[in-house]
Order: C-alpha cells, then structure tokens, then sequence
C-alpha cells in the first residue's frame, strides 16, 4: 500500500549536484519540482576534488566528450556568478590554471603525447622544461622533467557548489522529499512518478533519474531502459595548510606516478586535496591504508613539503561511471521517464550544460544538438520495455 503525497511536473530522483542543477533549471522554467533524496547536496560531491579539466583530462577515445567538456567549461563563469548572485553563496571558484608535471622519462614521454594530442584537438596548453615548472610552483620536487601549463583548467569546491544548488532549488521553489525513492511507478507503459521507502507515492509528469552511481538500482525501471551505470570508488586525502602560512601550490598540480593519476587541488582556504584512486571495487566506500599510502607516498614524491601538513580527512566516494566514460542525458524509450546520470569523472565540470541541456528537453522533448551523442539510447539492445525483476 502507498500513501499518495502531491505531484509535480518534474520530479528529480537523486540530490547529488546533477539531481541539483536539473531541479534548479526546471524551476526556472516554471516546472513545478520536486525532487526526493535523503540527504540533498550529498553523494560524490562531498568527495570530490572539483577540478574543471578539460584540457588535462583529455583521454583518447573520448572526443565527443572533449565537446561536452569543453562547452561546460566556458560556461563556468557565467553559471558561478549566476548562483553565487541567486544564493549569496561563494563557491570557491578560483581560476588558478593547472600545471600537469612528469617525474621521470616515462611520464614525459606520456605527457608530450597528451600534449600533441591536445593540439591536435584545437586545445591551449604550452610545455615547460622542469626549471620553468620550478619557478612557477617552487615548491615542485627538483626531480620534475617538464610539464604543461595549462591556463584554462580551474577549480570550484564542490561542497560549496552543492550547498548552493541546494539554496538555490530552495528559493526556485523546488519542493525536497528527504526520503530514498524505493520504486519507479509505471502506468500502461508510462513512468508516473517513485514510491520512496516509507510507502509515500510521489506522482510526475516527467521523472528525471539522477541517481549518480546508484541510478541503475532504482527497482521498477524496465531492463531495457536501466543506465549502465556502475561505482568506480575513488578515495582523497585532505591536507590544510595551518594558518597563516603561504600556500605549498598557487595551481592545481597533476601527474601521472607509476602509472596512477594524481592531483593536488589548492584551495584559498588553506585546504589541500589530494585525490584520486580509481578503484573497481562495487559500493566499497572503506578508505583504505593501501589507497592512503599511495596518494600520499605519490603526493610526497611530487610536493615533498606536503608531509608537514596536518592530514584532515579521508574520503572514499563513488564515481558514476559508464560504459563510454560520458552521461546519458535525455529522454528514454519509456515515455515520463529522463536520464541525467553516468557523468563518471566530470560530473563537477558537466554540472553546467547539464542543467541547460536539462532545462532544454524539458522544455522542448528533445536533445540540444551539443548533448544528442548523449542520449541514453546509444546503449539500448533490447527492444521491449519488460519490468526489470526486483
Ligand atoms: N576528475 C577527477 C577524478 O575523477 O578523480
């Protein structure tokens, strides 16, 4: 049995920032939201680093990402100014650049790939000898090799950028459930809205699933439209600089070591993020000594000063990861039913065109040409919308 709370035309499952940003904008159009999470402003946002890498997360094979990445980046500044003018909230934006650095021949050799690859793709970054890494971040190890300077990729901390969405979805009048959505409701081939744990039954026009790694679980979502979503665990390590002292970085600081990807995030604060394993582990959210160890042995390798800091915190989140590293944004084969989920490792640099892309099919039924290789049925095989078996 289910009680029958209220209807909204949308209603967004899942309070992460992508859940956030989609609320928001579908406020803005004159939606009546909802939007039901335990714990809105949660999930991979509060561990997350909050680079905006375009540029130096540039993978091979993911091209028709770069354009979605790179759209959202050169909106940041008008969507940070917007929010921190609805809110009052600073969100920690800080356009610092980013320097990406190689230890030894390996790692050069690797990083004057990217960057020939990142030319090639009509990106700016500029390679600098070791000394000329040295003198823009001092306090680099002496053994660096060389480096790319790349002035585009900044920063926002992601827990300010939360708290804010949350604010803003407030004042847009987006109405919070604080429940977790148990059950998607289907009628004659037609999702109607979630029933949460405790049996209240929320009713919708549309329901946007923004579940982050947890949008494949939601039982009720016929097979053939469930997001292939999966947990990739990433654990960080937060370092503060105790008060009063000069920074260790004035940018953030990239490398890859033995083979792992690692970046040092500084904040005006005086915090210090140090991230990210990347872990295949299922819900596994345990930080780990080995996952410490390495971030810090590797840390340690790069800024050799970072041991004098008071360590702060440590965190394991799930990145929502898909089958191509990219999201599924869009409408699916079951009619009421959105994706705006698998945003992986750019979740924090999408949140942007997100929301517009968002606000967008919800105003409109369709994908805005800069989001089409996105929608979620590049991953649809089969052909009938069968109930997936809870
Ligand atoms: N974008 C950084 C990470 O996923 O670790």
């Amino acid at each position: 049995m289910s009680r029958t709370s209220d209807t909204s035309d949308v209603l967004v499952v899942g309070g992460g920032i992508i859940g956030l940003v989609t609320a928001w904008r579908a406020a803005q159009r004159g939606f009546a939201t909802a939007l039901v999470d335990p714990e809105p402003g949660g999930g991979a946002a509060q561990v997350a680093a909050g680079m905006l890498a375009a540029v130096t997360e540039l993978h091979y094979g993911e091209q028709t990402l770069l354009a979605l990445n790179v759209a959202s980046a050169r909106r940041y500044p008008e969507f940070a100014a917007e929010l921190t003018d609805a809110t009052g909230h600073d969100l920690g934006y800080r356009r610092c650049g980013t320097l990406a650095v190689a230890l030894d021949a390996d790692d050069r050799a690797h990083l004057r790939e990217l960057h020939a690859f990142q030319l090639q793709s009509g990106l700016v970054a500029e390679w600098l000898s070791g000394r000329e890494c040295r003198r823009l971040e001092p306090m680099l190890a002496p053994g660096v090799r060389g480096g790319l300077r790349v002035d585009g990729d900044h920063q926002i901390d992601p827990r300010r950028l939360a708290a804010a969405l949350v604010a803003a979805c407030e004042r847009a009048g987006v109405v919070f459930h604080r429940a977790w959505a148990d059950r998607l409701t289907v009628v004659r081939d037609r999702a109607t809205g979630v029933v949460t744990t405790d049996g209240t039954a929320l009713g919708a026009g549309r329901t946007v699933l923004a579940g982050g790694s947890l949008s494949g679980r939601l039982a009720g979502v016929p097979d053939a439209v469930l997001p292939p979503v999966r947990p990739v665990k990433g654990q960080v390590v937060r370092l503060t600089m105790p008060e009063g002292r000069a920074p260790l970085l004035n940018r953030t600081v990239r490398a890859v070591v033995r083979g792992n990807a690692l970046y040092l995030v500084p904040r005006e604060s005086g915090e210090l993020v140090v991230g990210a394993t990347s872990e295949e582990m299922g819900w596994d959210t345990t930080v780990t000594a080995g996952g410490v160890y390495e971030l810090l042995r590797d840390a340690h390798e790069l800024v050799p000063g970072i041991t004098e800091l008071p360590l702060t915190e440590t965190r394991a989140g799930l990145r929502p990861g898909s089958p191509d590293n990219a999201p599924l944004l869009g409408p699916t084969a079951l009619e009421g039913l959105l994706l705006a989920t698998g945003h992986y490792r750019n979740g924090v640099l999408l949140t942007p065109v997100t929301g517009d892309v968002m606000a967008h099919v919800l105003t409109t039924g369709e994908l805005p040409a800069e989001a089409r290789a996105f929608t979620p049925g590049r991953f649809t095989t089969a052909p009938a919308l069968t109930e997936q078996s809870a």
